[in-house]
Parts: structure tokens; C-alpha cells; sequence
């Protein structure tokens, strides 16, 4: 099992999280709750454990957190080393829904307390609108101890104003896509004012950036590959990063991008990759009101 010192961000609430996790979406390609598709996450997470990683990404919505958790049974390590994030499903908004699926997770993950809760979406759209008292419900767990952080996913600046104008309350972070192609950035000016972390999902754009003739001209410079390049445009402007593979190899060559730096015009020429909104991989939070079924339980995010 290989040891690693990865770097950590220590959030607003003085929890400290690192930098880099691993993104388990799809890492079987069903959602069916089976044990099948349980035994395919455990293998893959298991993969990630011994390349090193630590700190972990999934959500009520990927119907993968008992796999997630057998990987952590039977990795024997101690629940202290992990860094656990799930995020409250799109079903499950209403304050008793928040508690009664946040304690299933609980259980589903084999845990007795959570690192990381998101709500997943806002869904300003769904619920009367009301994203408010979902959110009170989050915090409430925080107060209870069954929970260590409280954040926020795909929230804008202005649904993150009236949380914090209504509850008082401040997420510790907000994840929400970036890559090279959709740079989000005021998104980005809203989290900085209120010392909210960023967590960039999709970091290497589904894949997308890394083929690009700029990032691919960066990498050779470096001697490393476009994934690395782009992973440490992330890491070196702050972002925590929560990039998905099922190859092990791109799981130690993801987690090992922290012993090179790169220069600021490097950094400028990917920033200035960024198409704005025709950059966007996933839905946009504003208009997105997806519920999952056991008939559809996964969404259409490329259409
Ligand atoms: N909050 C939200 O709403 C939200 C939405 C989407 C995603 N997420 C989170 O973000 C995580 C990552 O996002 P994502 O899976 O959409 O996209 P991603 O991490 O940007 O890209 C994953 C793709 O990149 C490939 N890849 C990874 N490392 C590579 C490397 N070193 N070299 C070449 N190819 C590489 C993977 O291929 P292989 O797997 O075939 O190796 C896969 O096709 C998810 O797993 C999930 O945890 C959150």
C-alpha cells in the first residue's frame, strides 16, 4: 500500500480535508443498488486505497456508498484515516428526508459519523423553492455531531447569499464543475467573500480538456501528462479535486501531482482555454429538476 503525504485545506469550520479525493461516480457503470455493482465499486475504491487516496466522493444519487463502504471495512484501516463526502439526493430535500437518508447513508457507509454532507443540488425549481430549510436540516446534524461538515454542490452566487442571509449559517465548501473549458468563475468570486472552499467536480472535463493541443504543448514541457497538467492547474490556484478513474495507473499518476509547479503563464494559457457557458459538461443548477427512479436512476447529464 503506498503511503502519501497529500497536502490538506483546512475549511472554515477548522475541519481539514484533502486535497485530492477520488470521484466514484460510475466507477460501475449501473446504479442498481445490486450486489454486483457493490462488489465493482469496493474493487475499485479498494485500487484507490493502495494508491493512497484517503479522502473519498460519493452521493445518496450514484447508489454506490455500500461498495464504498466494504472497500473501508475491509481496507483494516482506522475510520480516522478516511475523509468520507456524500451528498443528499434530489429526493430527499425535505427536512425528515434529510435525516432519515443522511442516517441510511450512515449505515450504508458503516459509519457512525460523516465528514462531509453536501446538498447536491439546489433545485431552485422543486420544493416551492425552498432550499432554505433543507439546508437548516444539514446544519442540524452538524450541532448533533453526527457530522463534522456541512457544504454545499452546484449552488450560485446568489442561492449561496440567501442560505447564509437566512440561517446564518456558512457552507464549508460549494463543489461545483471547473475545468480547463468551464472556468465558472463567479462562482468563484461569491465563495472567496464568504472563505468557501471550492471543490471542482469533473476537474479533467469528463476527460475532455485532455486532448488539448495548449494543455498537451504544457505537458510536454513538464514532462508529464495533460491529466497531471490540468490536475495541478486546479491544485496550485487552492481547488480541491475529486477526479474519477477505474485504471490504476491514472489513479497514482492523479494523486502524485503534487511535487512540480507551473510557471504563471502556464496557469494564464489554461485559464484562457475557458469557453464560459458553451464549456459546461452537466446541467446548469438553475434549471436542472431531476428526481431519480428506480427506473431512471440516472441522469442524462450529456444529452
Ligand atoms: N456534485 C456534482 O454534481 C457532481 C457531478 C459530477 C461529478 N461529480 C464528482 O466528480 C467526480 C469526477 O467527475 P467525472 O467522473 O464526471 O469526471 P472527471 O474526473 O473529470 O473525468 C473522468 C474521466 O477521465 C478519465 N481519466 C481520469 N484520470 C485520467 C488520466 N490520468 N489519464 C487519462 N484519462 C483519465 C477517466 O477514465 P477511466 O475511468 O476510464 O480511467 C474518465 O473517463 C465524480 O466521480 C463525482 O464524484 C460531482
Amino acid at each position: 500500500m503506498t503511503q502519501r503525504t497529500i497536502p490538506t485545506i483546512r475549511l472554515n469550520n477548522g475541519v481539514s480535508i484533502p486535497q485530492i479525493g477520488f470521484g466514484t461516480m460510475n466507477l460501475s457503470a449501473v446504479r442498481d443498488n445490486s450486489p454486483e455493482s457493490h462488489e465493482v465499486t469496493a474493487k475499485g475504491i479498494a485500487a484507490a486505497i493502495a494508491a493512497g487516496y484517503r479522502h473519498f466522493d460519493t452521493a445518496q444519487m450514484y447508489a454506490n456508498e455500500k461498495g464504498l463502504g466494504l472497500a473501508i471495512a475491509r481496507s483494516g484501516l482506522p475510520r480516522n484515516e478516511f475523509f468520507l463526502t456524500t451528498k443528499l439526493g434530489n429526493g430527499n430535500h425535505r427536512p425528515d428526508d434529510v435525516r432519515r437518508s443522511f442516517e441510511q447513508s450512515l449505515v450504508d457507509l458503516g459509519v457512525e459519523q460523516l465528514d462531509l454532507f453536501l446538498m447536491h443540488w439546489p433545485l431552485p425549481t422543486l420544493y416551492g423553492g425552498d432550499f432554505v430549510s433543507t439546508w437548516r436540516a444539514i446544519t442540524h446534524l452538524v450541532d448533533e455531531g453526527l457530522l463534522r461538515a456541512a457544504g454545499v454542490s452546484n449552488f450560485n452566487p446568489d442561492h449561496l447569499q440567501r442560505i447564509i442571509d437566512e440561517t446564518g449559517r456558512v457552507p464549508v465548501v460549494n463543489q461545483i464543475e471547473v475545468h480547463p473549458y468551464f472556468g465558472n468563475r463567479p462562482v468563484f468570486a461569491a465563495c472567496a467573500s464568504h472563505d468557501i472552499a471550492i471543490e471542482a467536480w469533473s476537474p479533467l472535463g469528463q476527460a475532455s480538456v485532455l486532448a488539448d493541443p495548449t494543455i498537451a504543448d504544457i505537458a510536454r514541457k513538464h514532462n508529464r501528462s495533460t491529466a497531471e497538467i490540468v490536475l495541478r492547474w486546479h491544485t496550485q490556484q487552492g481547488r480541491i479535486v475529486i477526479p474519477k478513474t477505474a485504471t490504476p495507473a491514472r489513479m497514482e499518476q492523479n494523486i502524485g501531482v503534487f511535487d512540480f509547479t507551473l510557471p504563471p503563464e502556464d496557469l494564464a494559457a489554461i485559464d484562457s482555454l475557458n469557453k464560459g457557458e458553451a464549456g459546461r459538461r452537466g446541467p446548469n443548477p438553475e434549471t436542472f429538476a431531476w428526481i431519480p427512479t428506480s427506473s431512471n436512476p440516472t441522469p442524462k447529464i450529456n444529452p
